[in-house]
């Protein structure tokens, strides 16, 4: 029998929002949260423009925020980088490293990301380290081949103590914006691949994300899953009404009910 963990649910806005319009999902996300079960926790990553806002908005409230990406580096001559003290500053604890967009776009490598997921624990942050393969490779065959490197480039740099720190998302790329979600049996699959690393690392109750267009239809099937803890939801988490249905999702499937 898998072990009941407690749900998280946590938005990654990417490069959306703006100052105005962010107020409102704020509010509507801190005041729906309220009535949500004890266990099941919900998270926002705003750009960073926007940390102060969600500080001032969502402080007292059930919701914790955070940041998409952190410097590699914790302070120095690195021009448009963002340190994870900084994000400290304004009461983040969460922080997303390794996102796919980062890795294609950015050419990050799993070494950077592995870099980066050390300088968020040093600053007292929960990583959310994601690991995704793309069409290409999933129908290669080689799914587990690429998360089980994505994974364990991170896990080599750190102590299993440290290991049980972090959050896990897995987002195959095909599925990330394209309406497109993985199966439930399909993602709970690679997410049991993924908890026996976590299991041999000596960390077995980090808590393993889905994401990639994970919409209020299809969340609670995902959450029923017992290796899918939770969701990091991009396009769904820019409207209230979406977010809070898939949160609500992770209520209906929690250890409360
Ligand atoms: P999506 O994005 O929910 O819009 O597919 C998920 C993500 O990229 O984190």
């Amino acid at each position: 029998m898998s072990k009941q963990r407690a749900k998280l649910v946590v938005g990654n806005w990417k490069m959306h929002g703006r100052l105005a319009g962010n107020t409102a999902l704020l509010q509507a996300v801190a005041q729906g949260a309220g009535a949500l079960p004890d266990d099941v926790r919900v998270g926002v990553c705003v750009p960073c423009p926007y940390l102060a806002q969600a500080q001032a908005l969502l402080d007292g409230s059930r919701v914790v925020w955070g940041v998409q990406d952190v410097s590699a580096y914790t302070e120095g001559a690195y021009t448009g980088e963002v340190a994870a003290p900084m994000a400290v500053d304004f009461g983040a604890s969460l922080a997303i490293v390794g996102h796919s967009e980062r890795r294609a776009y950015h050419r990050e490598s799993a070494e950077l990301v592995a870099v980066k997921t050390q300088r968020v624990l040093e600053a007292g942050l929960t990583p959310i380290v994601c690991v995704g393969e793309t069409l290409e490779e999933r129908e290669a065959g080689k799914t587990e081949q690429v998360v089980g490197v994505q994974l364990d480039e991170v896990l080599a740099k750190l102590s299993s103590e440290e290991a049980a720190r972090i959050v896990v998302a897995y987002e195959p790329v095909w599925a990330i914006g394209t309406g497109k979600s993985a199966t439930a049996q399909q993602a709970q699959q690679v997410h049991a691949f993924l908890r026996a690393r976590l299991v041999a690392k000596g960390a077995p109750d980090v808590a393993l994300l889905y994401g990639g267009s994970v919409k209020p239809e299809n969340a609670e099937e995902l959450f029923r899953q017992p290796d899918i803890d939770g969701g990091l939801i991009g396009g769904a988490s820019l409207k209230d009404q979406d977010f809070l249905a898939i949160c609500k999702a992770a209520g209906a499937v929690s250890v409360t009910q």
